[in-house]
């Protein structure tokens, strides 16, 4: 009987030292997408940002890593960049997004020398406008732009379309309007422009159609009201590998779509190349992830299914629910046995919905089995919640074979702390 490895550590042993449900991230698989970064965009194309879209997953160690390996963040609110800061992060290589920031996350971000931050919306233009001025400082902004790019994903994470809460769109009126103002604006560098098309993307053309949009309007603004467009930020989106029908392309596959794409372009249009940013979240911690559970109750209900329940779910990993997200599972220490039987994986929440895999291929199982399942890196670990009280699980970094700690399970105390 042999146990499920992964990346030099055997899954059954983790799950007896740390418990379950549990949170497992490689180190030297993060490293590697990194380095794939470096040597296929960073070092390939000059004048050039990759920022981690820390969204994906985000604890100080991962910071850490991030920050050690070179790379700039992207945060969404005042609590990702607060972590970025307690790591002593750059802050010169961090993108500030978000629709809705607050008055007191731009104040943040402001004091603090956050390196950009990609306006969404022109309430948010004027706010920081105030705040920048009450500080004396002058402030890097984009605009985030809205391509009206139908990118092919679930649509809860399509964002390019014309119909998106994100960004300005394309729309002569309401573009040039908000370029003038922001080029009028005494605390405000506007550098360019931010486009994001959505998530768990498997082609690029939806990247090739968003950099001719966007090198169009950097023509159209650079002749109407002589606005150069010094940089463009293209969002992430690269898809990772869940299943079998979904294998993960090189990082290239996009960035050389992207950057060959701009060049043609701006050649045509007779522009000079800005500086690019990518924002990869998912693809740089998706498969380094995978998540150990405790096999518990069995129920098979003669002709129809055989449920097993683990002792995590919906909490840990809501994207099943949300996006009928598809997993791959291995029961852990039966590794090498051979798969005869269908069982559908739920979760133990109070909910119906709470299926984590609806057919997974199992050998002979029982309570007791450790259940692995893969690609959990992205959007489990920062989508988690406490929904029926359950305490979130702890997260292990491993690497080179080795095991550490870097979140510690929560208590039923933590899930209190702040309760009067
Ligand atoms: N940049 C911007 C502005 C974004 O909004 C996002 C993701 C990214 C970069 C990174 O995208 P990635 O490379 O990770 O695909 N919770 C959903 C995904 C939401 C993505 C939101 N924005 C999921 O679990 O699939």
């Amino acid at each position: 009987m042999s146990n499920f490895v992964f990346y030099g550590c055997d899954t059954v042993e983790l799950a007896k030292k740390y418990g379950t449900p549990l949170y497992v991230m490689s180190e030297d698989f993060i490293v590697d997408r990194c380095r794939e970064i470096r040597k296929d965009f960073l070092e390939k194309y000059d004048n050039t940002m990759a920022v981690y879209a820390s969204k994906a997953f985000l604890t100080k160690e991962m910071a850490r890593i991030i920050k050690r390996e070179g790379l700039g963040m992207d945060v969404v609110s005042g609590g990702e960049l607060y972590t970025a800061m307690e790591v002593g992060f750059p802050m010169d290589m961090i993108v500030f997004h978000g629709n809705n920031k607050s008055p007191d996350e731009i104040e943040m971000a402001v004091k603090n020398n956050v390196g950009r931050f990609v306006v969404d919306n022109i309430r948010e233009l004027d706010l920081i406008e105030d705040i920048a001025g009450k500080y004396d400082k002058r402030v890097n902004i984009l605009f985030r732009v809205c391509p009206g790019v139908d990118a092919h994903t679930h649509k809860y994470i399509q964002t390019g379309q014309v119909d998106s809460k994100f960004g300005i769109p394309l729309n002569e009126n309401i573009m040039h309007k908000a370029v003038k103002k922001a080029m009028s604006c005494k605390h405000l560098d506007l550098k360019g422009f931010h486009f994001h098309i959505g998530s768990q993307l498997h082609e690029n053309e939806g990247y090739i159609m968003a950099v001719k949009k966007m090198a169009e309007l950097m023509k159209e603004l650079k002749d109407d009201i002589g606005f150069i467009t010094k940089e463009l930020n293209t969002g992430g989106g690269y898809g990772i590998h869940y299943k079998d029908d979904e294998n993960r392309k090189n990082l290239a596959f996009y960035t050389d779509a992207i950057m060959n794409t701009l060049e043609e372009e701006c050649n045509k249009h007779g522009l000079q190349k800005p500086f690019v940013i990518i924002e990869p979240g998912r693809w740089i911690v998706g498969e380094a992830g995978i998540t150990l559970y405790t096999i518990g109750a069995i129920k098979e209900i003669p002709g129809v299914r055989t449920y097993v329940s683990i002792d995590g779910g919906m909490g840990d990993n809501p994207r099943p629910s949300l996006y009928q997200a598809k997993y791959e599972g291995i029961i852990a220490n039966k590794a090498d046995e051979k798969l005869t039987n269908t069982v559908t994986v739920a979760g133990k929440c109070c909910e119906s919905g709470d299926i984590l895999i609806w057919d997974l291929e199992v050998p002979e199982i029982k309570p007791g089995d450790i259940l692995a399942v893969l690609a959990t890196g992205a959007y489990n670990y920062s989508m988690a919640s406490n929904y029926n009280r359950n305490p979130r699980p702890a997260v292990v970094m491993i690497s080179k074979g080795m095991d550490r700690l870097i979140v510690k399970r929560e208590t039923y105390e933590d899930m209190l702390r702040n309760e009067i």
